[in-house]
């Protein structure tokens, strides 16, 4: 056993981790547009490169292109987070223990975020427009992505390098777990190949009138409950740790291997677990991205609040 694991822990060092295909992304990005306000859209279409068209769905997937090229190498790792915990008996998550050096999703979350709020400030004062600050566009970038990864529960379990390590069969098609999670059932809940990259598609569509009817399995206040972009480790950190206890509830739970988990009942109890957790992701992203730009627009009032309150 103690071999099974330490080979399983240094195989978890092995770059094969894979994320939400990268169209699951530009429809999380998609479905979030939909809660954005007014003054969010506005300030987010200064913030993104021109060729994005203000667009955070069309953004939301550059960051896996990224992390494959040389230059972007080093962000590789900030797509998930490794817990070191045993599912389906034991799951947890412990960021000090967890996350190493050269960062994890949720240390990315959090530091991408306060550079997002600096970026925000430099759009209130004209600075930043039409994308002209790269640092920025890159902050929202990654965090319109990392907040889709992060919902996906083997982005946050380290078993088996998150399930890349173990082999299933999916429809007849070999593949491995972390991308029957990715990608194979979310396909299979439509019958598709694939999502549209320019525009939301008919299937994330139907889910946003879902979101708003609140008829998850959890309750949406529960989703974003902890959405205070100014304190973004603790909500990061409380994502990451959601996510991996799916790992024990559902993921390693069931038979995963040997029957192919399209037709022996696997998939079937996967769906509404997937169809939340895009869900989830699409409207934390806008609130998150609501909130911040709230905050930075507000702060010179709250400021100035506190100036008066100060003079009495
Ligand atoms: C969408 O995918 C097509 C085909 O892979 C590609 O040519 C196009 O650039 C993509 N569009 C965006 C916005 O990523
Ligand atoms: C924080 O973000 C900056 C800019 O993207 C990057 O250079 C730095 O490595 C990041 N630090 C961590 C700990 O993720
Ligand atoms: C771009 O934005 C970053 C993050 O706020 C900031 O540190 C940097 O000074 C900005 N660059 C320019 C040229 O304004
Ligand atoms: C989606 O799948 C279709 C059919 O397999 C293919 O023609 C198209 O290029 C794919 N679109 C994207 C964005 O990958
Ligand atoms: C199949 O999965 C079960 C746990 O669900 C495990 O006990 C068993 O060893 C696995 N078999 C193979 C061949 O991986």
């Amino acid at each position: 056993m103690v071999l099974f694991y330490a080979l399983l822990g240094s195989l978890s060092l092995l770059p094969v981790s894979k994320t939400w295909n990268t169209d699951v992304h530009n429809q999380i990005g998609f479905m979030a547009e939909h809660f954005l306000s007014l003054q969010t859209t506005e300030v987010l279409e200064q913030v993104l490169e021109p060729q994005y068209g203000g667009s955070i769905g069309r953004a939301a997937a550059w960051a896996d292109s990224y992390a494959h090229t040389e230059e972007g190498s080093f962000s590789y790792q900030w797509h998930w987070i490794d817990s070191h915990d045993r599912p389906p008996t034991d799951c947890n998550l412990d960021f000090h223990r967890d996350c190493p050096e050269g960062g994890c999703v949720v240390r990315a979350i959090a530091n991408q975020t306060q550079i997002l709020r600096s970026c925000i400030l430099q759009v209130k004062a004209g600075t930043l427009r039409d994308g002209n600050n790269l640092t920025c566009s890159y902050a929202l970038k990654w965090i319109s992505h990392f907040i889709g990864d992060i919902t996906q529960p083997l982005h946050a379990s380290g078993l088996a390098a998150g399930g890349n390590l173990i082999p299933t069969t999916f429809d007849g098609i070999s593949t491995e777990l972390h991308a029957v999670w990715d990608g194979y059932i979310i396909y299979s809940i439509t019958g598709v190949q694939n999502f549209s990259n320019e525009t939301i598609s008919p299937y994330p569509a139907s889910l946003l009138s879902r979101i708003e009817e609140d008829v998850f399995a959890e309750p949406i206040s529960s989703w974003i409950s902890c959405s205070d972009p100014s304190t973004p480790l603790r909500c990061a950190l409380e994502w990451a740790r959601e996510s991996n206890a799916w790992t024990c509830k559902y993921v390693y739970s069931h038979d995963y291997n040997e029957t192919d988990l399209l037709t022996d009942g696997y998939a079937l109890e996967a769906y509404p677990i997937v169809e939340m957790q895009v869900s989830k992701a699409a409207l934390r992203l806008a609130t998150w991205l609501n909130r911040l730009v709230i905050q930075m627009y507000e702060q010179d009032r709250a400021a100035g609040v506190h100036f008066q309150i100060n003079q009495q």
